[in-house]
This record gives structure tokens, C-alpha cells and sequence, in this order.
């Protein structure tokens, strides 16, 4: 489905729904790389911080592109923006922002980055997958924030997933650009196909009109004020629990969690061994590298009565038993975390991840199961 125009508060702007996070920021770089190329620049470069979502390296390595990454200011978390001006060079086709970034849920310093782009003619994406349809409703639910969108003028780009907070079914995202010239460099044309005229709006071919008329049907029944309720009990959820874990000085929280992901450090023991045991009691928490950390990423669910006041007595429960021996060694998933860091030859761990997805897309029978029922293994 692609709508030409839409108008919001700050004026008008063009969208098109992609199949998911991952396919909107593809979309967008392929717009600015084409743009660039436009531009005259032969190694368009896409400038992003290191806590930016991995597809933007898929982007940088589908579109023939480079990343340049930048690093974080080690107290909040946010994008060093004066690392970010060093970084644009001549090559630059665009500057990326996240609200809020996966890793540690916080939101870049997008005012300050619009500054650079508007300095230097850069287009300016802000990568809004995760929390677009909580940050919207922020101020609504009486958590007011500086302003992360079209507002700020500089941003020419914002993607946004109906399928995480928009509460769709998976496989529906929506990609918004300020201005309509940015849209046509996504767009792709074969005039010449015998097929016919073939014009296509993004990557895929076609596409899951279902999943579109579900998110659709999704947002109707939510309406405004079902977001906006949503929004307020996670939020507060968030902040009850950031104001809890405060206290225990056993571990830290990430810079300032505004959102609703909030991640747990410590410096008195391995933090993976927290995760292994909020795992088996029962929590579903995120493992992060570089630094070793875990999440945990509010939804409706935590928002239940009790659930919150539950999760922060697990991750006491779970302390007491880590700090009766701090330096013990970790095991389990959180052992591999551990180790995948310190292996300095990375391609290693690409080869054992890509053996890792070969092993679930694997149909082959083990040999043992071969001999009993007699297959061949092809199916
Ligand atoms: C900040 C951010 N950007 C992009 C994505 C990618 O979204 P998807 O998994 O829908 O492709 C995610 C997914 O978690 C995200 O957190």
C-alpha cells in the first residue's frame, strides 16, 4: 500500500507501510544513497552511532555502502555528537539517530545532530522502530519530551513499527519522509520490461495486503486514547522499576532510560550471571556486548498488577545469591556472551553464527534418524 500524503500536526509528510523495522531504514538509505550518488559522491557513507540497530550495517553491506560508526558518550549513552562532526566527510549521504536506541533505550541528542544536518546539507534519519508509538503519545500520557520529529527541523526521515508498540501483527512498519523528493530515490522503475511498466515502491515484490488491513484494523480499535493509556502504564511501569533498581548498588542502569527498555550493568561481578537467572525464573530479558550488558524491554504484560514489584523482588532474590560468591564463573548462554567478546578474530563469529542459522534452516535427517524410517533427507 503505498499513500502518497499525509498531513499531521507539523505539516505534511510522505509514508509508504514496509513488512517491518529492518525494511523502512533499508528503504531509507537506499533513498539517500541514490541521492547521493546524485550528488556526485561515488562512496556514499551512512553515518551512524554504534548503538544504532544492526540494519543499518545491512543497509551499508546490501546497498554497497560504508558505515562509519560513532561512538557513544560513555556516561548517557547518547551519540558523541562532537564525534559525529568529525566523522562527515565528503562522502556523506546521511546521519542517523535513534529514539530510542535498542541497546540501552535511550534517545540520541536529535536537536543537536538536525544542527549538523542542516549545517552541512546532510539528510538526517531518526530510527523510531522501536519506540515510535510510545514517544508519540509521551506528553499526552504526561511524559513530556524535547521534540524527535518533524518538528526539528533538519530530520528528513523517520521510521516507525506499527508491529512493536502500534500493537499490529508482525510484518508491518511505516517509513515517513519530510519531504516528497526523498521518497522517489526509494522508488524503484524498469521501464523497459516486457512484463510491462514496472514500478515498485520498496524491496519486496508483492506484498501481504492482509498484514496491512490487520494493522489498520489494529490502530482503529486502539484509537488515540487507547495508545495514549497504553503509553502512561508502561512508562510509569518503566519508571518504578528504574526508581527500584536505583537502590541496589549491586548493579547500574544505562545513562537515562526515557522510554520503556531499560539496561542493567554491574562492576562487582558478571552481569550475564543476573541474566541466566532472571532467565530461569522466568523473565525474558535481552543479552548485550560491548559493553556487557542485559535489557529488559517493557510491554503491556509487565504492566499487570504485580508483575513489576515481582521482577525487581527476582532481581534482589537473584543478587543475594551472586553476592555470596561475585567472582564465580558464569555458565550457560551467558558464558557464550562472555566469550563471543573476547575473541578478537570477529570473522570467527560470523562463521560459527552463519552455522548457527544454517543449523535452523537445516532439513537433513542425522544419520541415525535415516536408517529407522528410511528417508533420504530431502524433503
Ligand atoms: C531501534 C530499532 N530499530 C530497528 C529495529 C528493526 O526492526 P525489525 O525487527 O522490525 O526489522 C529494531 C528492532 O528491535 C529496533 O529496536
Amino acid at each position: 500500500m503505498l499513500i502518497s500524503l499525509s498531513l499531521h500536526p507539523y505539516g505534511l509528510f510522505f509514508f509508504q507501510v514496509t513488512s517491518g523495522g529492518t525494511e523502512s531504514i533499508l528503504m531509507a538509505c537506499k533513498a539517500y544513497r541514490d541521492l547521493a550518488y546524485e550528488r556526485g559522491i561515488k562512496y556514499p557513507e551512512i553515518i551512524a552511532p554504534v548503538s544504532a540497530h544492526a540494519a543499518f550495517d545491512k543497509a551499508a553491506h546490501y546497498f554497497g555502502m560504508k558505515m562509519v560508526h560513532v561512538p557513544l558518550d560513555k556516561k548517557t549513552m547518547k551519540v558523541d555528537v562532537k564525534a559525529m562532526r568529525r566523522a562527515i566527510s565528503k562522502n556523506t549521504a546521511m546521519l542517523v539517530c535513534s529514539a530510542p536506541q535498542f541497546p540501552h533505550g535511550v534517545i540520541d541528542p536529535i536537536e543537536e545532530v538536525a544542527q549538523l544536518a542542516l549545517k552541512y546539507n546532510i539528510p538526517f534519519h531518526v530510527d523510531a522502530c522501536l519506540g515510535g508509538f510510545l514517544i508519540v503519545f509521551m506528553e499526552k500520557a504526561g511524559f513530556p519530551l524535547p521534540p524527535f520529529d518533524f518538528r526539528v527541523k533538519g530530520v528528513t526521515s523517520i521510521s516507525a513499527d506499527t508491529h512493536k508498540y502500534g500493537y499490529a501483527p508482525k510484518g508491518s512498519s511505516v517509513i515517513l519522509y519530510s519531504h516528497k523528493d526523498y521518497r522517489h530515490y526509494q522508488f524503484f522503475v524498469a521501464s523497459d520490461w516486457p512484463g510491462g511498466l514496472y514500478a515498485s515502491p520498496s524491496v519486496a515484490g508483492s506484498r501481504p495486503g492482509g498484514i496491512v488491513a490487520a494493522c489498520w484494523a489494529t490502530m482503529m480499535h486502539m484509537g488515540e486514547d487507547g495508545y495514549v493509556e497504553a503509553t502512561k502504564n508502561i512508562i510509569s511501569t518503566a519508571r518504578f522499576i528504574i526508581k527500584e533498581l536505583q537502590k541496589i548498588k549491586e548493579i547500574f542502569i544505562f545513562g537515562n532510560p526515557e522510554v520503556s527498555v531499560i539496561a542493567i550493568g554491574s562492576e562487582v561481578f558478571d552481569i550475564y550471571r543476573l541474566s541466566n537467572s532472571l532467565t530461569a525464573k522466568g523473565w525474558n530479558l535481552n543479552t548485550l556486548q560491548f559493553p556487557s550488558s542485559i535489557h529488559i524491554c517493557l510491554t503491556l504484560l509487565h504492566t499487570k498488577p504485580g508483575v513489576a514489584q515481582n521482577f525487581v523482588k527476582d532481581v534482589q532474590d537473584s543478587l543475594s545469591v551472586i553476592m555470596e560468591d561475585p567472582g564465580a564463573k558464569t555458565t550457560g548462554v551467558g558464558a557464550i556472551y562472555g566469550m563471543a567478546q573476547t575473541i578478537p578474530d570477529r570473522s570467527l563469529v560470523t562463521e560459527i553464527s552463519k552455522a548457527f542459522l544454517d543449523c535452523l534452516y537445516l532439513t537433513e535427517l542425522p544419520p541415525s534418524a535415516k536408517q529407522t524410517n528410511g528417508s533420504t533427507g530431502h524433503h
